[in-house]
């Protein structure tokens, strides 16, 4: 297990000026930034100032290597994503520490893993005091086919919170007591189960960067998890997936991309996107959106 080591410095001083730039320029969403996490973090990232962090770290398990098994057209992937680095355990340790010293008291956090390094996250979170609220399950569509083994169809969704935290959480932000599936189930129960079945996104001909979470996935954590105007951070951007869905729901955004053709390709779209775009009333509207572009591509 990783040891405690002393808690960084946190450059007050360069956050502020660099809020100070932002904020005369009218642009205080967007400190978003094309480096390191953890060098970043440190030097612009204030103590206690984030309300919700969504981090899908790289995996570890080589996976800029598996292309052809993650998109349809390898050509449509950008180049240079990040791999971690071989001492996984260090590695998270390192990351994490600066989410827990940057997030707010009362503040929460969603880690998404795969199996292979899920016990590295989660000596983790035991070495730096942190709270495991609930650990969850995103359950998806397409899992690499095998004939030896079962199909891993899920990846880990570790809710946490510092210890005695009272956290934003809007229970029926989503669904009311009141609202029933078609064979009466209640729709805000099935919501909250621990259990998220949500779809891949299926995109045709679109460049992007490798292993985009779904939009969906990450609407429901801001959903339940922060309110208008709080400032959410995602250390590991990728397709800017979190960014574009904080904008969308009014949320303030921080974050960290170190690869640069990423970085560059989603800057631009970001600063462009709007309040409300991009958002999913429902898992459903994924499945129609997906089954509409499967039946472009089978039929024409
Ligand atoms: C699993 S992907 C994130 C995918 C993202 N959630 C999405 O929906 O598109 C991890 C990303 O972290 C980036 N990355 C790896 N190490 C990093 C670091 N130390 N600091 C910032 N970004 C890093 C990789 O280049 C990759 O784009």
């Amino acid at each position: 297990m990783q040891k405690k080591t002393k808690k960084s410095p946190s450059n007050l001083a360069a956050y502020k000026k660099v809020m100070k730039i932002i904020n005369n320029s009218g642009l205080n969403e967007n400190l978003i930034f094309n480096q390191d996490c953890i060098e970043g973090a440190k030097k612009y990232i204030a103590d206690e100032s984030v309300n919700l962090i969504i981090c899908d770290p790289p995996f570890g398990i080589k996976e800029s290597t598996f292309g052809s098994q993650y998109a349809r057209d390898s050509g449509n992937i950008l180049a240079g994503y990040k791999e971690a680095p071989p001492e996984y355990s260090k590695f998270s340790y390192d990351w994490m520490e600066q989410c827990k010293r940057t997030l707010k008291k009362n503040g929460s956090m969603y880690i998404v893993s795969g199996f292979t390094n899920l016990a590295h996250i989660l000596n983790a979170i035991k070495a730096l005091d942190l709270k495991l609220v609930n650990h969850l399950i995103w359950k998806y569509n397409f899992g690499v086919y095998t004939t030896r083994k079962y199909v891993t169809a899920h990846y880990h969704l570790l809710y946490i919170t510092k210890q005695k935290a009272k956290p934003t959480f809007n229970n029926t932000c989503r669904f009311n007591l009141s609202q029933k599936d078609n064979k009466g189930g209640s729709l805000l129960d099935q919501d909250m189960e621990s259990v998220w079945d949500i779809p891949r996104e299926f995109h045709k001909n679109t460049i992007k960067n490798l292993n985009k979470l779904p939009a969906a996935l990450i609407q429901k954590m801001i959903q339940y998890s922060s309110n208008e105007g709080d400032l959410v951070c995602d250390f590991f951007l990728g397709n800017f997936t979190t960014a574009f869905a904080a904008k969308s729901l009014g949320r303030k955004f921080s974050g960290f991309e170190i690869n640069p053709a990423a970085y560059n390709y989603f800057i631009e779209q970001y600063n462009e996107a709007e309040f409300g775009d991009r958002l999913f009333n429902s898992e459903e509207d994924i499945r129609i959106k997906n089954w509409k572009i499967l039946q472009d591509q089978l039929f024409t």
